[in-house]
């Protein structure tokens, strides 16, 4: 049953039930971090604008901290229409629309200001407009910053440092074929299992930006912190195709509203924590250190090897016009 068939389908029951005929759609929305993280504040500002819009016509439901599943579940879940809303890193995107990886090469972006120019320009958006041939529909581009380097095992500031070290990544082969040119034991992992697999020694460390490193007091179970910028992360607000579908023109355009809103409110969060992040993991006891220029530019010459696959897979012109990018 369609969406727009299974509202009229409520209403009947409600005027057959002699009650007023009134029926609020729901939205579960669900996402990896707290409701205090960057995803939660942006979860709540998409609500907030939701609702100045349209009134009582949904009703939100919130599943933070994975409470629906890992990232791909979840998009596997708007797909087949049984959530409806959700905000993702990068992870697993590429797994439904390919083109997606090509934000998540290294050492791609200069900046924040960079990476947001790209992602709300003509790239971005006709990336973005992709996930309409998958069963969802993308609304708009978040972020999540930086991503840094966290470890149990030493101080990280050359390639050889990273040696062997066993490091969780998402599961992503952009992220995996750099950490592996560069040197370290790459892991591919859902994201629900990192923190015990990091309590038990599994893995040595993972990679994820300030705005996750601080929210989640990833501090409780790593040492180290290396400031390696390595690759930015983008992240998307995401719905799934058969409840876009249902929606008519004007809630189409209250529910782009508010997911720009819920974008501004993300980046706002991801600036303060950029600013506040490293001080404040410095008071909860972490060792942190940040690449210098040519240590970073070490890095960088690491994973030269993984660019030649990245020119091959997103075409050698795509990727110079992002790095050109004004
Ligand atoms: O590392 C990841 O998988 C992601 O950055 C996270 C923490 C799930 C946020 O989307």
């Amino acid at each position: 049953m369609t969406f727009a068939y299974r509202g009229l389908a409520t209403v009947g029951l409600l005027i057959a039930a002699g009650l007023p005929a009134f029926a609020q759609t729901e939205v579960k929305i669900g996402y990896a971090l707290a409701p205090d993280s960057h995803y939660g504040v942006a979860a709540q500002k998409f609500e907030e604008v939701l609702k100045a819009e349209t009134g009582d016509a949904f009703e939100f439901k919130h599943f933070p901290s994975s409470g629906l599943g890992g990232e791909r579940e979840v998009i596997e879940g708007l797909q087949l229409g049984t959530i409806e809303a959700t905000i993702v890193s990068s992870g697993t995107l590429a797994n439904f629309v390919p083109d997606t990886g090509v934000f998540d090469i290294p050492f791609l972006f200069r900046d924040l200001e960079h990476a947001r120019a790209v992602l709300d320009g003509p790239i971005g958006q006709e990336i973005l407009a992709k996930f309409d041939n998958v069963g969802l529909h993308g609304l708009a581009w978040g972020e999540q910053g930086f991503r840094h380097i966290t470890n149990n095992r030493n101080p990280i500031h050359t390639p050889a440092d990273a040696e062997g070290l066993k490091l969780r990544t998402m599961e992503n082969p952009v992220h995996l074929a750099a950490f592996n040119a560069m040197g370290a034991a790459p892991t591919p992992m859902a994201w629900p299992e990192v923190i015990s697999s990091l309590q038990q020694g599994v893995i040595d460390g993972q990679e994820n930006p300030l705005s996750v490193i601080v929210s989640v007091k990833l501090d409780e179970v790593q040492k180290y912190l290396t400031l390696s910028g390595h690759v930015y992360s983008p992240a998307m607000l995401l719905v799934s195709k058969p409840f876009w579908e249902g929606l008519d023109e004007t809630q189409k355009a209250a529910f782009e509203k508010a997911a720009a809103a819920a974008t501004e409110a993300m980046r706002s969060y991801v600036d303060n924590v950029e600013t506040s992040g490293v001080e404040t993991l410095k008071d909860r006891g972490m060792e942190i250190n940040a690449l210098s220029l040519d240590e970073k530019a070490a890095f960088q010459e690491s994973i030269s090897a993984a660019y030649e696959g990245y020119y091959e897979t997103y075409g050698k012109d795509l990727v110079n016009a992002i790095v050109a990018f004004k």
